[in-house]
């Protein structure tokens, strides 16, 4: 595949808030290449014939986990996952201490997941390898947002004057902080919307605690999850109000435009946030984001690999 001009500059992926829109358009057009590939029976480049990566995922992920295996194995790379819970982190091993251990292995690039923000950054200061965050706390997740961008871009071309609805829990969403940057960066109208408790205290968004309000005039919809694991006891509204408040419904969806998308970062509660008529409507494009986040993490880990040469 033909070199990035200029070449990507990046040791490290941990905020969307360090890529230019020339290398955010770079990700894309590589993705879409291996988008199309892994389409096919012949998945399997050898990219990262030689190259290591390891997973160090210290919270729970379907999505992001299986992904970035699946997107090293099909770049040839050797993949590793350290299981946490059968790992000497439960004998008290520090954070420091793990990374130092794994780095030792020689890998070319280490994928951090960690309930803490800023997880992934001190991770990249304490190893020679590159470091992907794969989700810091309440903060960022880079990853998710190129996916989510890149699924728009193929459904629409551009995201250029498309308004772009994120709404829940936006203030323990870490997909929220960093889809909002980057949704904004690629030209979108972004809003968010939610229940006080749930919106953040600053946010570049345009801010929305009314949700027919919100909807109105939208091209996509992305629901969020309640994320009790990041919040304080009794800090989530009352389950009834928020399903009566905040759930989208097909009645609901009809604010929106005629021709919305619908979204969702996943892991979904269905009939919580979302409905399952919704979540499973043929505007929906969940799944969708599942398999570009494949793509997306070949693209960044080709690109990452290739600035270390
Ligand atoms: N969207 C996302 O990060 O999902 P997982 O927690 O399953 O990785």
């Amino acid at each position: 595949m033909a070199a990035t001009i200029p070449p990507f500059p990046h040791r490290h992926l941990i905020s969307v808030n360090a890529l230019s829109a020339a290398e955010v358009k770079e990700i894309f057009a590589r993705a879409e290449n291996h988008w199309r590939r892994n389409r096919e029976t012949g998945k399997r480049t050898d990219a990262l014939t030689g190259r290591s990566i390891v997973n160090l995922f210290f919270e729970p992920s379907t999505r992001t986990l299986l992904s970035f295996e699946l997107a090293g194995k099909r770049l040839g790379a050797d993949v590793a996952t350290l299981p946490l819970a059968e790992s000497s982190v439960k004998k008290g091993e520090s954070f420091e201490d793990t990374l130092y251990t794994v780095d030792a292995m020689q890998p070319d690039a280490i994928i951090v997941r960690h309930r803490e923000i800023g997880a992934a950054r001190a991770a990249s200061e304490l190893v020679s390898a590159s470091v992907v965050n794969a989700g810091d706390g309440v903060a960022e997740h880079p990853t998710q947002a190129l996916l989510d961008a890149f699924t728009l871009q193929q459904k629409w071309g551009s995201l250029e004057g498309r308004r772009i609805l994120i709404c829940g829990d936006i203030a323990h969403s870490r997909v929220a902080g960093s889809d909002i940057p980057l949704l904004t960066q690629l030209g979108a109208d972004v809003r968010v919307a939610g229940p006080e408790v749930f919106l953040p205290e600053s946010t570049a968004a345009e801010t929305f605690n009314d949700f027919d309000t919100a909807l109105q005039g939208c091209d996509a919809v992305m629901m969020l999850r309640i994320q009790r694991e990041r919040m304080g006891e009794n800090q989530a509204p009352h389950l009834e109000d928020y399903v009566r408040d905040w759930r989208l419904d097909a009645g609901r969806l009809g604010r929106a435009k005629p021709d919305a998308l619908i979204m969702h970062p996943g892991p979904m509660n269905r009939d919580v946030e979302i409905t399952s008529e919704v979540a499973d409507h043929p505007r929906s494009v969940i799944r969708a984001q599942v398999e570009s986040g494949v793509a997306v993490r070949m693209a960044v880990l080709e690109l990452l690999m290739e600035a270390r040469a």
